[in-house]
């Protein structure tokens, strides 16, 4: 049920206005992100051979400077086509028209195409760009978090996206939307969410404070020994923003090696 509403309404959302009674206590934390401010932050344009349109329904993260790290929920096709998958990068604006082609599109192996979707875990990608990015001010890529890294509960991190503003209203921001999430302890977020959290998942919000569907695939970032890192990969939750539903992320440090093996391997 809670991977269809996420199928239903994939990605979308980085910030959902969340009501406290009736007053509007906020776009979960979220507010317009500052150019540059975010610079390994990517959009994914995805093609819809049956509407035949394009619409930014995920975001992604520069992690090197050819690859992007996704949702793999994002990657709807069973055999997708790299044509269908254009990457914006630079940019706090949706902009389809700077967008760049994709090369290769790796889901992990361990995801369930069939089944439990993103509550069956590996929920990751990776897409290769068809040229190199030149890093500048406006684009970075992010660290990947040493395997040895911890972020205790409480740790401040952010997350961000282009997801819905107001799911009900299908509200659309046109700036990327930024957020400060603490990060929940395992067993705090198995009390509400069981099993379904698994040892490659991690928890991250709190009331109001969340990512929402639209965000799916986009990085969630904290801070190791001064330097930004992503820790996680927007995946999945119930609702958004809900006192004690966090959101659920792919937690990076379990895919290190599968993301070593294809960056470093990779024709
Ligand atoms: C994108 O390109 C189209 C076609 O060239 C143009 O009509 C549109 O104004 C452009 N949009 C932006 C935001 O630059
Ligand atoms: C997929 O899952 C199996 C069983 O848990 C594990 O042995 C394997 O290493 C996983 N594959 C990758 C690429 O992580």
């Amino acid at each position: 049920m809670l991977w269809l509403l996420v199928l239903t309404l994939p990605c979308l959302g980085g910030s959902v206005p969340v009501t406290s009674g009736t007053e509007l206590v906020g776009i979960v934390g979220g507010h317009d992100a500052a150019d540059g401010k975010w610079p390994w932050q990517v959009g994914l344009w995805v093609f819809d051979p049956t509407s035949y349109q394009w619409s930014l329904n995920c975001g992604g993260s520069l992690i090197y400077p050819q690859w992007v790290l996704t949702a793999a929920h994002c990657i709807r096709e069973r055999n997708p086509e790299t044509r269908h998958i254009k990457v914006q990068l630079g940019q706090v604006r949706r902009s389809y028209n700077d967008s760049v082609q994709v090369a290769r599109i790796i889901r992990h192996p361990n995801y369930s195409l069939e089944n439990e979707g993103p509550e069956g875990g590996a929920d990751v990608a990776l897409l290769k760009l068809e040229a190199p990015v030149q890093p500048s001010n406006l684009v970075k890529w992010i660290r990947l978090p040493p395997a040895s890294s911890a972020f205790p509960p409480g740790s401040r991190c952010w997350v961000t996206g282009w997801g819905l503003i107001a799911p009900e209203e299908s509200l659309l921001p046109k700036n990327l939307q930024e957020v400060e999430v603490p990060i929940v302890a395992d067993e705090i977020c198995r009390q509400h969410y069981g099993n379904r959290i698994t040892e490659d998942m991690l928890c991250a919000g709190s009331e109001g404070r969340d990512s929402c569907r639209g965000d799916s695939g986009g990085p969630l970032v904290c801070k190791w020994r001064g330097t930004w890192v992503q820790v996680g990969v927007v995946s999945w939750g119930s609702k958004c923003g809900l006192p004690n539903f966090p959101g659920v992320y792919a937690r990076v440090t379990s895919f290190l090696p599968w993301i070593h093996l294809h960056i470093h391997s990779s024709p």
